[in-house]
């Protein structure tokens, strides 16, 4: 496209299901930030959207799972994500949500829109139903063997090991993730998108696409080759009660399919935050709007939406979708669901200040084309050798010089020994000069590991420029010739100051505080002719990074350790339980009969979990607020091995109430919560049906 007047950014609005980890945020949100904070800094228009999505089987399911109603989880977790969100300094424009009354009403007329317009095919068909939930199984309400790889854990409308599109009734030994039941098959009614029908113009608008800006390979190879296996009809509706309703007469019980409610949640935050003016941004030819998500994402973004946005007409079409691929963890797959994973909100809590380097570790290894890994080594090692060995060791030295010789304030100089630090500072005059081409290039290609690369290499020139002139050594023979080197080298460290801010915001704005660099001098610096000259003063010396030493980490790589281990020996037990299947189980001896009386002693009640928390320096414990109903329990448990706090707010429990208190790493423990041991694992003992917390277990 021709430059663009306005640009219109999105990141993927994760499911208010659970917290975010550092996958997520190299997926999807460090770098679009990057991108939108380098737009800004520019003086280009731009929006920044993203919000919570709600709706969906990701949410109904986990609720269902800590039995609890999809509100209470979204109520959760909204909030949490958004904070931490700005915790790190990811500079959305609105952080919106699909459960909201605007959102709900924009994406019910758009679907209608689009009914009216007769885009859908309605048809009834037989699908997978759970007789025992009475419920119509769709998505991740059904898993199965993907048809196409063999996996055994697809899910009903994709597998995640291939990115094969799949409908329920494609699955091989469909069964349902409520019950764990085998379906029946009932017929129910639908609205389909005959995706089929738009092949042609997706694939001459992907192509289209390319001559404006190439897209990433991965992205390009994934949605070829969805087009070259032949799209299919989709059903944009399901029978499930949590949703926007569909808005038709004969539509009971059916909300609208979440890959179409969730993208329009983008449009409606959109008019959220902007009511007067959001249609100039989804509707105007010379808006470029790009979406950045996890590759998981990438058929929703550049096929299915797409196709939504064609059949309504109105709307322009994302100008490219430079989706990332997976981050691992220390070798090893990030997963939500098994634990393994280093939440954002423990870092916030854990490495308080530490907000950039974190910024600056999942941007060098961001899984832009490939996936990467992260590991805490690594994390350490770039942050002592790159942020505290080059960006702070440079930025320290320059400004400790010129408080210690010059009092902080650039003097005169004369011309002659100008001119002779001047014949010494061609590379470094280089490097600076180049700087803001080379980055704006990098960013303008997405590639935000390169142009994080560029801030590092100016430090590193500037590094030299130090080395070179020596300025401690200067000092003694030559005043005026040293002022020069480091007016020259307050200049790199200004640029720097101002070009990192994108992916490091919070360094930049303690170091422009340093630099005593305002409004007026940043603008130079962007427009290139910021200069040192005498007079010019900086602020007080502080340190912009520091060493971290082995024991910050260690614990971390320990935490990651024994979960792998856990889930190795978990694995382990369930492969040595499939292979002496047909031997008799193991059980432990009976322990010594007792009467009844001796039972009758013992006081169980009901309770529910209300709050739960790791306890400091004990790996295995949990500290957890059980409410009885009558009064409220602390009680220290010995599962943190096996469930995450977050994980078990709201389980129904069965405490033992009349046991006596004892102290646990200086905790009082109240009770202790009963648990069915498997052989590796710990469950939760619960009344089969939901009842008031307090009552006896007789
Ligand atoms: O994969 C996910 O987490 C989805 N909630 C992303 C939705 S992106 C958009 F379409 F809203
Ligand atoms: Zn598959």
């Amino acid at each position: 496209m021709k430059e663009p007047k306005r640009y219109l950014v999105t990141s993927a609005l994760p499911y208010a299901n659970g917290p975010q980890h550092f996958g997520h945020l190299a997926g999807a949100y460090i770098p679009a930030d990057i991108y939108v904070r380098y737009l800004r800094m520019m003086g280009e228009d731009v929006l920044f959207i993203c919000g919570s999505d709600e709706h969906g089987a990701a949410i109904t399911i986990q609720a269902k799972k800590e039995g609890i109603t999809p509100q209470t989880i979204i109520d959760k977790y909204h909030p949490l994500n958004k904070e931490c969100f700005r915790k790190i300094g990811i500079s959305f424009d609105i952080y919106h949500r699909t459960s909201e009354k605007l959102h709900h009403e924009t994406s019910s007329t758009y679907f209608k829109t689009l009914y009216d317009k007769g885009v859908f095919v309605e048809k009834e068909s037989e699908q997978l139903f759970d007789e025992k939930f009475q419920q119509f199984l769709a998505d991740r309400y059904i898993k199965g063997t993907c048809p196409k790889c063999g996996n055994e854990e697809a899910y009903g409308d994709q597998c995640e090991k291939c990115g094969s599109d799949l409908s329920p009734t494609d699955l091989i030994n469909p069964v349902s993730t409520l019950s764990g039941e085998t379906p029946i098959l009932k017929k129910t009614k639908h609205w389909y998108l005959p995706m089929d029908k738009y092949e042609g113009v997706i694939r001459e608008w992907i192509d289209k696409a390319q001559a404006s800006e190439k897209w990433k390979k991965h992205v390009l190879g994934q949605c070829l080759s969805w087009l070259d296996q032949g799209l299919h009809a989709r059903s944009m509706t399901r029978d499930l009660d949590w949703g926007v309703k569909v808005p038709l007469e004969d539509a009971d019980g059916k909300v609208l399919y979440v890959w179409l409610d969730a993208p329009i949640g983008y449009i409606s935050a959109t008019k959220a935050l902007i009511p007067d003016n959001w249609e100039t941004y989804w509707k105007d030819e010379d808006t470029k709007l790009v979406h950045f998500i996890g590759k998981d994402n990438i058929v929703f973004h550049c096929i299915i939406f797409p196709i939504l946005l064609m059949a309504h007409g109105d709307y322009i079409l994302p100008v490219n979708v430079p989706a990332n691929q997976f981050m691992n963890l220390e070798g090893n797959k990030m997963s939500t669901s098994r634990n393994y994973a280093v939440w954002l909100y423990e870092y916030l809590e854990e490495f308080p200040g530490q907000e950039d380097v974190l910024r600056y570790a999942l941007t060098t290894n961001m899984p832009e084309n490939k996936d990467s890994d992260f590991s805490w080594k690594d994390f350490q090692a770039r942050n002592n050798n790159e942020l505290v060995g080059i960006f702070g060791n440079l930025v320290n030295r320059v400004v400790v010089l010129t408080h210690k010789y010059f009092g902080g304030t650039i003097p005169e100089i004369p011309v002659e020994a100008e001119k002779a630090v001047l014949e010494h500072a061609e590379e470094v005059y280089e490097a600076m000069q180049a700087f803001p081409h080379e980055l704006d290039a990098y960013i303008h290609r997405y590639e935000f590991r390169n142009a994080l690369n560029e801030v590092i290499n100016l430090a590193r020139a500037g590094n030299k420029f130090l080395t070179d002139t020596e300025p401690w050594k200067l000092f003694k023979v030559d005043p005026d010739k040293t002022a020069k080197v480091l007016s020259i080298s307050l200049e790199l460290i200004a640029r720097l100051a101002v070009y990192c801010s994108p992916f490091l915001p919070f360094t930049s704005e303690r170091l422009k505080k340093m630099l005593l660099l305002d409004e007026p001098a940043e603008k130079a610096i962007l427009a290139g002719s910021f200069r040192v000259q005498a007079g010019y003063q900086i602020g007080e010396k502080g340190l912009l990074f520091n060493k971290m030493d082995d024991a910050v980490i260690q614990p971390q790589i320990d935490r990651l350790e024994s979960i792998q281990q856990a889930l190795q020996a978990a694995k382990a037990g369930a492969t040595s339980k499939e292979e002496s299947a047909s031997d008799s189980p193991t059980y432990e001896p009976l322990k010594p009969e007792i009467t009844f009386d001796d039972f009758s002693k013992l006081d169980i009640r009901t309770g529910t979990i209300t709050a739960a928390a790791k306890m400091k320096k004990a790996n295995k414990l949990l500290q957890l607020t059980v409410d009885l109903g009558f009064e409220e329990r602390t009680v220290v448990s010995g599962i943190a091995e096996h469930y995450a706090p977050e994980d078990i707010i709201g389980q129904q429990v069965l405490l033992l109430a009349n046991l006596a208190p004892r102290k646990l790493r200086g905790v009082e423990s109240q009770g202790m919560i009963l648990m069915a041991s498997g052989d590796q694992s710990l469950h939760f003992v619960a009344p089969v049906d939901k009842i008031d917390n307090g009552k006896v277990i007789s």
